[in-house]
């Protein structure tokens, strides 16, 4: 009986770099705040609440603050909301992943040029909605095959196609396909982050082996839920946990072949002790 654990699995380097400079304030700094959950991982974000950092969930909840460092997470914020921590004189640091800055630039250059976009993703996911922000004209956002699939526009548009850093790979190449068969004047930009290509090529690739899949990930993480959908695919009996309390393996003795991979937002402690766990279990 063996595990394979994934090489890419849990925090990615924006992650990484999000989270380490959260900790690095703490001490140093009086009211530190992150606009929204730092990462999709109730673990990390309730350990940061003990020491202190706060975190922001609404506009309004922006408005009442007057002094303190607002950390922006990794998948970045809407345009507007970052021209008001400016404006209100706040303190920030800015940790939006540079691979989602690329994209906010894409949309704000091609909008500009009078380019139609369209963002490739979950519309009601923060890094979409943030993507969304920084378009100067017509944008829409397309979540699967099935909606490009219905998707109408003027022939003569000129479009500028952009996706959401984590979105599913193989379903990114069939809407793009879906597009192109339409015969759009469309310039395709591929703006899945690498980190999340070799997840999910890897994921996929493990998936296909094993017996049984676990993808550790919390329950509002996108990038987990792709993993999720993308290994049971591949694999029946695939599990979606957040932590090690959730996992109820049944039927072990059948089992010859475990893998385990994990979204960004997932701290290593928490693989190793979904890993340890299986080792013990299946033995
Ligand atoms: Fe950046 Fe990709 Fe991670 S966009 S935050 S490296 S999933």
């Amino acid at each position: 009986m063996e595990v394979i654990v994934a090489e890419h699995a849990g925090f990615c380097f924006g992650v990484t770099k999000a989270v380490e400079k959260v900790y690095e304030q703490i001490g140093k700094k009086d009211n530190i705040y992150t606009y929204g959950p730092i990462i999709h991982n109730e673990t990390v974000v309730s350990d940061l609440e003990k020491k202190g950092v706060k975190v922001i969930g609404s506009e309004d909840e922006l408005d009442d603050i007057k002094e303190g460092t607002i950390i922006i997470r990794s998948h970045g914020i809407k345009k507007d909301i970052y021209e008001k921590i400016q404006q209100k004189n706040l303190e920030y640091i800015d940790a939006t992943c540079p691979f989602v800055k690329r994209i906010h630039k894409i949309v704000d250059e091609e909008s500009q040029k009078g380019k139609t976009i369209i963002v490739v993703g979950s519309a009601d996911h923060p890094e979409v909605e943030g993507i969304v922000s920084y378009a100067n004209g017509p944008v829409f956002v397309i979540e699967s095959p099935k909606e490009a699939a219905e998707f109408q526009i003027d022939q003569g548009t000129e479009i500028c196609l952009v996706s959401q850093t984590t979105f599913n790979y193989n379903k990114f190449k069939e809407t793009v396909e879906i597009f192109q068969s339409k015969g759009y004047n469309i310039n395709i930009v591929n703006t899945i982050c690498n980190a999340t290509e070799e997840r999910q090529t890897e994921a996929e690739r493990i998936a296909s082996q094993v017996d049984v899949m676990i993808v550790i990930g919390g329950a509002h993480s996108s990038n987990s839920r792709k993993l999720y959908e993308i290994c049971s695919q591949k694999c029946a009996r695939t599990y979606f946990i957040q932590t090690l309390d959730d996992l109820h393996l049944d039927n072990t003795k059948a089992v010859k072949l475990v893998g385990i991979t994990a979204g960004a937002s997932t701290p290593k402690n928490i693989i190793e002790e979904v890993q340890n766990y299986v080792r013990r279990s299946i033995i």
